[in-house]
C-alpha cells in the first residue's frame, strides 16, 4: 500500500489548482505588483484576487488583509506591531495561553525582555481556556490578549468570542492565532469579535511561505518589517506573488469545500479514534471532551515512547507526529499536554494523527489494523 499521510497539522499537500496558479504567477505573471506597467498590473490583479478570496474565507474586507510569509510572521507582526503601537499608552501587560504555538510564546518572551509583563492563562484538563481565568487576571494595564483559536497538538477550539468580550471590556486588543482553524471550521472575524487574526497558507493546501494577518479596520499597528509602502505601509517588501496567488486559490477552494470536507474528514477521524481505542489496550484520547477541529486526534499509548512509535509507523508507511520534541537526546514532554496537567507518562507517549482531504477509509482501516502489532512489539521491548 502507498504511504499514508496523517500529519496535516504540520503541513498539507498543495491542491493541483494551487500548483497551477503558483506556476502561472512564477512564469507569465512575473511582474512586480508595485510596477505601473502592464506586467506590474497583472501581478497586482493576482494580489487583489487573493485578498478577496481570503477575506471571503474569514468574513473580512479585502483591505484588512496584510500578506506575510506565514503564520509565524503574522503572529510576530500582530504582537510586536500592536505592542509598539500601544507602548505610548503606558499599558505594558500582555495575556496569552499556556498552550500557544512557539510563534506566539517566544514572541511574548521577546516582548518581556523589552519591559513588558505577561500572564499565561492555564487550560483545564480538556485543553480549554476558561473565560473566567481571563477575567481573573486582566487589568486596566492589559494591552493585548492573544489566545489561539484551535490548538495544533490536540485540536481544541477555544471560546474566542467570550474571551474577546472580556478583553474588550477592559480596553485590550485581541489577537487570535487561527492557523489551525481556518479552512477546518467556519471562521468569521466579526462573529469572533477580535481585532487581529493570523493564518497560514500551507495549512490549507496552499504553498509554504505565504500567510496573512487580518487587521480590523482602525486597529493601531506599527510595521515590524520596514521598507517600501507595500501592504498599505504595514509590511514592507515586494510581495511573494506566486505564494499569495496560490494562497488565494487555496482559500477559494477551502471555502467552497468547507462543509463537505469537514464532514468527511470528521467521520474519518472519528473512525480512526474509535478504531484505535478498540484495537489497542491502554490508549486514551487527549482533549476528547472539548470541542475540537474535525481533523485532529491526539492519543496517548501507555508504555510506549512516542518517538519510537512514530518511527515504527513511518517504517510501516504511516506518517504521524508527536507532540513532544526531541532535544539533545532527551524527550521533552509536550507543553500543551503538560499544561492540561496530565500524568507525566501521558505527556510523553502521545501521538497526533491529523487528517486531510486526501485520506481514505482504506488508509484509516490499514492504520488501525497495523497498530496493535506495532504497539505490542514496542511494549515488549520496554518490558525486557
Ligand atoms: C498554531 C500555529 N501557529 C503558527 C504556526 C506557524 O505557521 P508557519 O509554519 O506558517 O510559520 C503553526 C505551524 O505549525 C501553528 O500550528
Amino acid at each position: 500500500m502507498p504511504r499514508a499521510y496523517f500529519d496535516h497539522n504540520a503541513t498539507t499537500p498543495p491542491d493541483p489548482e494551487v500548483i497551477e496558479a503558483v506556476a502561472r504567477a512564477l512564469g507569465d505573471d512575473f511582474g512586480n505588483a508595485s510596477s505601473v506597467h502592464h506586467f506590474g498590473q497583472r501581478a497586482k490583479a493576482l494580489l487583489d484576487e487573493a485578498r478577496t478570496s481570503i477575506g471571503q474565507l474569514i468574513g473580512a474586507e479585502p483591505a484588512e488583509i496584510v500578506f506575510t510569509s506565514g503564520g509565524t510572521e503574522s503572529d510576530n507582526l500582530a504582537l510586536r506591531g500592536a505592542a509598539e503601537a500601544l507602548e505610548n499608552t503606558g499599558k505594558r501587560h500582555l495575556i496569552t495561553s499556556s498552550i500557544e504555538h512557539e510563534a506566539v510564546l517566544n514572541t511574548v518572551k521577546a516582548l518581556v525582555k523589552r519591559g513588558w509583563t505577561s500572564t499565561l492563562l492555564p487550560v483545564d484538563a480538556t485543553g480549554i481556556v476558561a473565560p473566567a481565568s481571563l477575567a481573573a487576571v486582566i487589568t486596566r494595564d492589559t494591552a493585548i490578549v492573544s489566545v489561539m483559536h484551535a490548538n495544533n497538538e490536540i485540536g481544541t477550539i477555544q471560546p474566542i468570542a467570550d474571551l474577546a468580550a472580556i478583553a474588550h471590556e477592559h480596553g485590550a486588543l485581541v489577537h487570535t492565532d487561527a492557523v489551525q482553524s481556518v479552512a477546518k471550521i467556519p471562521v468569521d472575524v466579526r462573529a469572533l469579535g477580535i481585532d487581529l487574526l493570523s493564518l497560514s497558507a500551507h495549512k490549507f493546501n496552499g504553498p509554504k511561505g505565504a500567510g496573512a494577518l487580518w487587521i480590523r479596520r482602525g486597529t493601531r499597528l506599527v510595521a515590524t518589517m520596514t521598507g517600501g509602502k507595500h501592504e498599505r505601509n504595514r509590511r514592507g517588501g515586494t510581495e511573494n506573488v506566486p505564494g499569495i496567488a496560490g494562497m488565494g486559490v487555496a482559500a477559494r477552494l477551502a471555502k467552497a469545500k468547507l462543509d463537505v470536507n469537514g464532514g468527511r474528514i470528521g467521520a474519518l477521524r472519528d473512525r480512526l479514534e474509535a478504531g484505535i481505542l478498540a484495537a489497542v489496550q491502554g490508549t486514551i484520547v487527549n482533549g476528547a471532551r472539548a470541542p475540537r477541529v474535525p481533523n485532529t486526534t491526539n492519543i496517548s499509548f501507555d508504555g510506549v515512547e512516542a518517538e519510537s512509535l512514530l518511527i515504527a509507523l513511518d517504517l510501516e508507511g504511516f506518517a504521524v507526529s508527536t507532540g513532544s520534541a526531541c532535544s539533545s537526546g532527551t524527550l521533552e514532554p509536550s507543553h500543551v499536554l503538560r499544561a492540561m496537567n496530565l500524568p507525566s507518562h501521558r505527556t510523553q507517549n502521545s501521538i497526533r494523527f491529523s487528517l486531510g482531504a486526501g485520506n481514505t477509509e482504506e488508509q484509516v482501516d490499514a492504520l488501525i489494523a497495523k497498530l496493535p502489532a506495532v504497539v505490542g512489539k514496542l511494549r515488549s521491548l520496554v518490558r525486557r
